[in-house]
């Protein structure tokens, strides 16, 4: 079939119209809402082949096959107000006030980390890139907009040794081949780099070649690590590792502060976005320094060093060991004295110090995108802290738990997004929960009531309210919330 048009289509957030042809819906990607496009019908996926009437908020860009960067065909002015409008959307009825986002102030190159996989080219040579979307293809990425300069200099370079040396990318299919991905981490304000290279088992033939020729090419990495991982898995890092120059890891820099990185623990992949969006957690946090704050999911204590200047003490819990040596590593560094790192699952230690009543002042918590657990905030209700500090890479999973937080009698103060991701879809958010004080003085007034004529009741002069006019406020106030309103209550 020939080209088609499609005149003024609609775009959601997720810039991707849907069209039909022969009874086939069908989704044309990096498109704008009210755009007119032409849409070549020949092939068996159809794609974009022309935009007839332009957006103005459209961009010239390079195509991105692998489909990582969703915004790069319009402007980041554009991007933020979609991302906006998103997120406002999302919260609406749970959230009264406008949800601000914060943007970057450089939207390229902004990524720490990366991590790729090899294949032969045609020509015999091995090259890295990035998985298409939603499939095992590997795409060539030379020049990502994305990850930081150095390390597109880097892989460039890389591939060039790796094909000289002779050496055999993993096939995944046939379950072959040495080498299977190369994960980059780059320290931005400390300039240092390491470079993983991944190999199926502990094999790599010319690994000694490679390690000379990447210190002959004096690209500034400082060290350099291998990777076994033999798992017939998209995990791309394996459990062990054998350090083959440097001291196997990377110090970066943020704020005050100096981090370690090494291959298996979490980091931020924003540096600078990882500062704001830090700053703005504790700055909405209105942290006092008599505080006792816990960091769940702590990752290699980065909030908790940062949140370290404002409060009393920080417990930082967090599930992977590894990350919890560096954590400890980093209190050293740092010479910071009021921090603890605890290796616990989070849910497990919020309940343990949930049973123990243990006083806590204020949690912070930054699960991973599957967000958090409904017993995590069922031990918070019992630990009962004065507020809490939500971080959020995942909208959804976020609202999600905010319910979960409503039935604990939590209610949100106030809500920001920073724009750690530009150029995707994603972005973080600080959520500002607290215990809802109407509630709980209605709660003690029908404890009171139920006591009846106590002698503090008729000191006190409070009014005969009906349990059952207190419930109603309840439901009101829960349905201002997004609750339903048929959702049982427990009193
Ligand atoms: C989004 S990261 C946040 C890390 C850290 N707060 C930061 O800003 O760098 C989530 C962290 O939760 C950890 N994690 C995942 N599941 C966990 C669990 N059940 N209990 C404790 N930590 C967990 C991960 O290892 C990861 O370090």
């Amino acid at each position: 079939m020939a080209d088609l048009i499609f005149k003024d289509i609609k775009v959601g957030f997720i810039p991707d119209t849907e069209v039909e042809i022969n009874n086939k819906k069908y989704l044309i990607h990096d498109v704008i809402n009210g755009e007119t496009i032409k849409v070549d019908a020949s092939k068996k996926y159809p794609e974009l082949k022309e935009v007839i009437k332009k957006s103005p908020y459209r961009i010239d860009y390079k195509i991105d096959e692998c489909g990582g960067c969703q915004f790069m065909h319009i402007t980041y002015d554009y991007e933020q107000k979609l991302k906006t409008d998103y997120i406002n959307d999302l919260f609406k009825g749970m959230y009264f006030n406008k949800i601000e986002l914060i943007p970057m102030e450089s939207p390229y190159n902004y990524r720490n980390k990366s991590q790729m996989t090899f294949k032969l080219s045609k020509t015999k040579k091995v090259v890295c890139g990035l998985y298409e979307e939603f499939s095992h293809n590997i795409i060539t990425a030379n020049n990502n907009i994305l990850q930081a300069k150095k390390t597109n200099l880097v892989i460039n370079e890389l591939n060039k040794i790796l094909t000289k040396n002779k050496i055999r990318p993993y096939d995944e299919k046939k379950r072959e081949g040495e080498l299977r991905h190369v994960y980059i981490r780059y320290g931005f304000n400390t300039d240092e780099l390491m470079l993983v290279l991944v190999t199926n088992g502990e094999i790599l033939h010319g690994r000694n070649n490679i390690v000379t020729d990447l210190k002959k090419a004096n690209l500034g990495i400082t060290t350099i690590v291998q990777n076994y991982n033999s798992r017939n898995t998209s995990i791309v890092l394996g459990d062990k590792d054998k350090v083959l120059m440097g001291p196997g890891f990377i110090y970066e820099a943020c704020g005050d502060f100096k981090f370690k990185i090494s291959p298996l623990s979490f980091f931020q992949v924003n540096t600078a976005g990882m500062k704001i969006l830090y700053e703005t957690a504790i700055k909405m946090g209105n942290l006092k320094k008599t505080d006792t704050v816990i960091d769940a999911y702590c990752g290699v204590g980065t909030i908790s060093i940062f949140l370290s200047k404002h409060v009393k003490h920080v417990y930082g819990v967090e599930i992977n060991k590894n990350a919890i040596n560096d954590a400890k590593i980093n209190q050293k560094i740092n010479n910071i004295n009021n921090v603890s790192f605890v290796c616990d699952d989070a849910t497990n230690y919020m309940t343990k110090l949930a049973k123990l009543r243990e006083h806590v002042d204020v949690v912070v918590m930054d699960p991973p995108r599957d967000g958090s657990t409904k017993q995590f905030i069922n031990a918070i209700k019992y630990l009962n802290p004065r507020r809490v500090i939500y971080i959020s890479c995942n909208p959804q999973t976020l609202k999600r738990d905010l319910y979960l937080f409503f039935e604990n009698d939590y209610v949100i103060k106030n809500m920001k997004a920073v724009d750690m991701f530009p150029r995707t879809i994603h972005s973080e958010m600080v959520t500002i929960l607290e215990k809802d004080d109407e509630l709980e003085l209605l709660e003690n007034l029908v404890k009171e009531n139920q006591k009846n004529n106590t002698k503090k009741y008729k000191e006190n002069k409070i009014k005969y309210i009906p349990k059952a006019d207190i419930e109603m406020m309840r439901e009101d106030k829960y349905e201002a919330n997004g609750f339903k309103k048929d959702k049982k209550r427990k009193y």
